[in-house]
Parts: structure tokens; C-alpha cells; sequence
């Protein structure tokens, strides 16, 4: 049971966020302004999001609102994406410090030495990866649209980049020879089998489903695999009411909101991005109040990398 000083606190939070929630609407309305969230994000952010996506719905949205300004509550390489897809918009983040470890286990001077070793190879890489990446590739690609995007490409051979796990997924799906990159996601790789099995000893009713950015050994005991919009979906739409979860812990608000009787056990504790969660509600108010921080993508790179997400976003 909580004490009086917990319930005090508590009180207080919430009436903080209640005044906060009441300028952000008066300042969305000033600066013809949308918010849109990742899954990943703390609940006090998604409750107040236009838009909740995963990447490729994200990408989406920010390619086709009409609204002048973005909020981008996520990580850097999505809000440097929908700047790329929109040039013409403000694209504002929470909190620019909020980046993708994984993203940045690829550059551009590494990958220009793969594609040389590699001259037949078409280049896919995953949205994952920062605006110089994408202008030395030839298509992007996200979790949903992975497989599609890999046999969409005119060649036997694939260079694919930065996630090995998600590479090791796609190359069971296709028939072309996959060159893979060793990046992967520090929070996602963190689940093992030991984890997943003691869930499954705890909850032996429960179905399991991950994302293909866990470990291969993790997504063969999957019933389920996909994004976190595939996730969700599929949770929603189950006859099943009993769900280990192998993604970040944000995606619970939505699997909640859709499905509020079915039971959803993460698989790890240490399913939590810590960059998802350096964004608040505070921050983003004053994102907004301040028109800061801005996020610029230098022309000449914005050009190239906006051919490789166009690209995906015809191919899916
Ligand atoms: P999706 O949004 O494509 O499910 O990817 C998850 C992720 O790790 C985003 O950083
Ligand atoms: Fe990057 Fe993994 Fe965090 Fe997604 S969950 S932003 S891939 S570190």
C-alpha cells in the first residue's frame, strides 16, 4: 500500500501533467503542431500523441500531415527521417540526447568499403541508421517491411545493415545471399532463452511473441514475430488472452489500450530502451514553447538518403 507521502506525490504529478496537457493543447493549436509517438514511449507522452506508430507508421505520417510543425517523441534517426520525408516542416524532438545506440554502430566510411568489396550488391538498410547512411543506400527499410523491402531488390546479393538479428530474420525469408552488417540493439539482444523459458514456466498458458530485433535462438521459440504494430495487431486480434511479450516495455500502453482483459507479461525487465525514455511530457512542452530543439539534415545528404526511404515507402 502506498503512504501518504507517495499519495501526495502522486496528486501532485498529476496535476503537474493536467496543466501541462492544458498548454500543450493551446500551443498544437498556436503552432499548427502534431505529436507523434513511438511505442516506446512513457505513457505520459503516448496519451497525448496525435499519432502512436512504429517506425514505418511514423515515417508515414510525417510524409503525408499537413500540420506545419512535427513533435518527433522517439529516438534521432526518426525524427532525421520525417525531416527528410517532410523538408518543408519544423521537426521538433523532446529531447535531442535521445539517440540509437544501434544506429550508430554503422558509418558511412565502413559501409563505402562493404559496397566496394560488394560492387554486384544492392544496399538495404535498416531506418535504424543515421540520414549519411541512408544517402550511401539504396532502399530503407523497417521492421514491418523488412522481407518485402530485401526481395523487392534487383540483385541475388544484399548488403544489409545495421541489425544482424533482424538480417539473420530476413535471410530466412529470401533466397538471396544477405551480407550482414554486426550491429544490433542493445535492449532488444539483452533477452535470452533462459528468460523466455522461465516465462513460459510461469505463465505456461501464455503465447509468445517478439520482435525480430531479439536474437535468433529468442525468435525461434516465437509463436509470433514482427513489428511493434505487427505485435500489437496480432495481440489484438488473437483468440488467445495470455501474451509474453520479447519488445520494449512502452509497447504495453498500447497492447493495454486495445486489449484490456488479456493479460501481457514482459519477458525481461530489462526490456526498456533508456533513450525511448529520455523524452517527457515536460520536454515536450517545451519543445514546443521554445521551437527547440530543431532538427536539420544537410541538403546534399537529405537528397540521397530521402531517395532510399521514398523508395520503401512505394515498396510497401
Ligand atoms: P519498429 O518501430 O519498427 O517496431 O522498431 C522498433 C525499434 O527498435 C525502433 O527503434
Ligand atoms: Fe535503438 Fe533498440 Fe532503442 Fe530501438 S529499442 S531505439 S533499436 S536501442
Amino acid at each position: 500500500m502506498a503512504s501518504t507521502m507517495e499519495i501526495a506525490a502522486m496528486e501532485r504529478k498529476a496535476e503537474e501533467n493536467r496543466q501541462l496537457r492544458i498548454r500543450l493543447e493551446q500551443l498544437k493549436k498556436e503552432r499548427n503542431a502534431i505529436i507523434l509517438a513511438h511505442y516506446y514511449q512513457r505513457d505520459e507522452i503516448q496519451e497525448v500523441a496525435d499519432f502512436r506508430g512504429d517506425s514505418f507508421l511514423l515515417a508515414q505520417k510525417a510524409a503525408s500531415t499537413d500540420a506545419d510543425v512535427i513533435v518527433f517523441c522517439g529516438v534521432h534517426f526518426m525524427a532525421e527521417s520525417a525531416k527528410i520525408l517532410a523538408p518543408d516542416k519544423i521537426v521538433l524532438m523532446p529531447d535531442e540526447r535521445a539517440g540509437c545506440p544501434m544506429a550508430d554502430m554503422v558509418n558511412p566510411a565502413g559501409l563505402r568499403a562493404l559496397k566496394a568489396k560488394h560492387p554486384n550488391a544492392r544496399v538495404v538498410t535498416y531506418i535504424n541508421s543515421s540520414a549519411e547512411v541512408k544517402a550511401e543506400t539504396d532502399i530503407c527499410c523497417t521492421s514491418s517491411n523488412a522481407v518485402k523491402v530485401v526481395n523487392s531488390v534487383d540483385s541475388d546479393e544484399v548488403i544489409w545493415c545495421p541489425d544482424k538479428n533482424l538480417g539473420h530474420y530476413v535471410s530466412q525469408h529470401t533466397d538471396k545471399k544477405m551480407i550482414i552488417w554486426e550491429g544490433y540493439c542493445n535492449t532488444h539482444d539483452m533477452l535470452t532463452v533462459r528468460d523466455v523459458v522461465e516465462m513460459k514456466q510461469r505463465h505456461p498458458n501464455a503465447l509468445f511473441v517478439c520482435h525480430p530485433e531479439c536474437r535468433p535462438e529468442v525468435v525461434a521459440m516465437a509463436d509470433f514475430v514482427g513489428s511493434t504494430t505487427g505485435i500489437i495487431k496480432y495481440c489484438r486480434e488473437s483468440d488467445h488472452d495470455e501474451f509474453i511479450v520479447g519488445t520494449e516495455d512502452g509497447t504495453g500502453y498500447q497492447l493495454r489500450k486495445d486489449s484490456p482483459h488479456k493479460k501481457f507479461h514482459f519477458a525481461s525487465k530489462f526490456l526498456v530502451c533508456p533513450n525511448m525514455k529520455v523524452n517527457t511530457l515536460k520536454k515536450v512542452v517545451r519543445a514546443l514553447e521554445t521551437m527547440q530543439p530543431q532538427i536539420h539534415v544537410r541538403p546534399e545528404v537529405a537528397e540521397k538518403a530521402r531517395l532510399a526511404l521514398e523508395r520503401m515507402l512505394q515498396v510497401s
